[in-house]
């Protein structure tokens, strides 16, 4: 409880000394005053955190690479059951009959790459995910520390009326899938995607706010052994108010001008570029990835690098991305930014059990065999790991994902 409070104060206090522009990503304060936390008690910010089921794990990929069946690589997804090769640009929540996520009315599609693990003879195996951390601050979320995997889904407001829900087939990317090295130009985005290392069992070293927490975060892969690996992805906060998607699925959207909005859970004194004014709800996903049953040292590359690869063939880390399609029903997102609360049961706000979120699933159109020791990673051979420099990737210049 005391830790996590701490984490939220920190936040209160963050946004109070933003870095700018450039380079630098927005720095913690070195100290914070828990008197100024905040609370979710109708008035304030609202921080909606919740549990949702695998839905599938496929390679194929509506946004990217719309109609392909496979995509280059493999995701794992969550969300409505309108999920498909390719998604209309219009209410997805009409198109879909389940979710797999708590709040029974959000009906979106988050999907991210996949965890492998590479042994020492070159043969692979995913690694399984675990569920979210019970975090008794939010009241009952049971259902997020239950689930088969799959992810937890956050949104942030920084209070009533002061974030703009998404239009109906909205949708946008974080991320670039054929990065391999920390991109050197634009926004330093090691606060909007990262990995935590767990130091000790049961979400050991989970002290700090998301990708804020240098003793346990790394933009790229550990460099050893964790008690589990924690993903997290942040998408931009602010919109052109016009277009619901664009070519690189990223040009629509863009970062506040004071730099990426770090996770604080309350929002934000930051301001809008005009030529993207419309404030969003922060969302951000995050994933628990089981390594501990690969944690031998015997079967770690001997030249004392880390074994593990993003389904990109990435071993970096750096082309970890996330894909989201809004898709909750009606302006059932609206009203729950402007409810002021935490967590995942907000008053008024619709949930279902585990039971109908389990028996929601969408029938795998690849079919490709994922389990057990594998001798190729699932996805388009060959995937080097690339030579060149890593290109910058300020708003809206990454390259697609590929
Ligand atoms: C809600 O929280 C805010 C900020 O902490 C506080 O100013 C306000 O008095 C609280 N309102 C109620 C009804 O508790
Ligand atoms: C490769 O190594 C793993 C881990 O020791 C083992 O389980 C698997 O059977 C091996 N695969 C082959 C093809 O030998
Ligand atoms: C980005 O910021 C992090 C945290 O301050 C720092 O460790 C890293 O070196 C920075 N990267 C670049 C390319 O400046
Ligand atoms: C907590 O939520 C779950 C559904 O996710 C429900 O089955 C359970 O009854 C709830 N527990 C309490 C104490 O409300
Ligand atoms: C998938 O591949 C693994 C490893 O080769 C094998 O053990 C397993 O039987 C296969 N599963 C199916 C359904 O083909």
């Amino acid at each position: 409880m005391r830790t996590f409070l701490g984490i939220l104060a920190l936040g209160a206090l963050a946004h109070s000394s933003p870095s700018g522009l450039g380079k630098s990503p927005r720095q913690l304060p070195p100290d914070f005053d828990p008197s100024t936390l905040p609370t979710y008690n109708g008035t304030g910010p609202t921080m909606l955190r919740f549990g949702c089921n695998q839905l599938s794990i496929d390679r194929i990929d509506p946004l990217v690479n719309p109609g392909a069946v496979p995509s280059p690589h493999q995701h794992q997804i969550v969300g409505g059951n309108a999920f498909s090769a390719s998604m209309p640009l219009s209410d997805i929540a009409s198109l879909s009959t389940c979710t797999t996520c708590s709040y029974s009315d959000d009906f979106s599609n988050y999907w991210t790459s996949n965890l492998y693990f590479r042994a020492r003879n070159g043969s692979y195996k995913r690694v399984p995910q675990f569920p979210g951390r019970f975090q008794p601050f939010f009241g009952n979320n049971s259902f997020a520390s239950s689930t088969n995997g799959g992810m937890l889904v956050y949104y942030v407001s920084p209070g009533q009326n002061k974030v703009t829900s998404f239009p109906p087939g909205f949708r946008m990317f974080f991320g670039d899938a054929a990065l391999r090295e920390e991109p050197s130009g634009g926004y330093n985005l090691s606060t909007q995607t990262c990995f935590r290392c767990y130091n000790a069992p049961d979400f050991g070293g989970d002290e700090f706010r998301p990708c804020l927490d240098p003793r346990v975060d790394t933009m790229h892969l550990p460099d050893g052994p964790c008690f589990g690996i924690r993903s997290n992805i942040l998408f931009p906060t602010c919109w052109d108010g016009v277009r619901l998607d664009s070519g690189d699925h990223k040009a629509h959207v863009a970062y506040p001008v004071e730099g990426p909005h770090i996770f604080d859970g309350i929002g934000t004194a930051e301001t809008c570029p005009p030529s993207h004014p419309v404030k969003i709800p922060q969302v951000m996903v995050e994933i628990n990835w089981d390594t501990t049953g690969f944690n031998d040292p015997e079967e770690w590359p001997e030249d004392g690098s880390q074994p593990f690869v993003l389904s990109t063939g990435d071993g970096t880390g750096y082309s970890q991305h996330a894909d989201y399609v809004f898709g909750w029903r009606g302006n059932s997102l609206e009203v729950a930014m402007e409810a002021g609360c935490a967590g995942a049961d907000c008053p008024g706000m619709a949930t279902q059990t585990m039971q109908p979120a389990d028996a929601c699933e969408v029938p795998e159109l690849v079919g490709e065999n994922y389990s057990g020791w594998l001798d190729t990673l699932p996805g388009d051979p060959p995937q080097p790991t690339p030579t060149g420099k890593g290109k910058g990737k300020g708003k809206g210049k990454g390259k697609g994902k590929r």
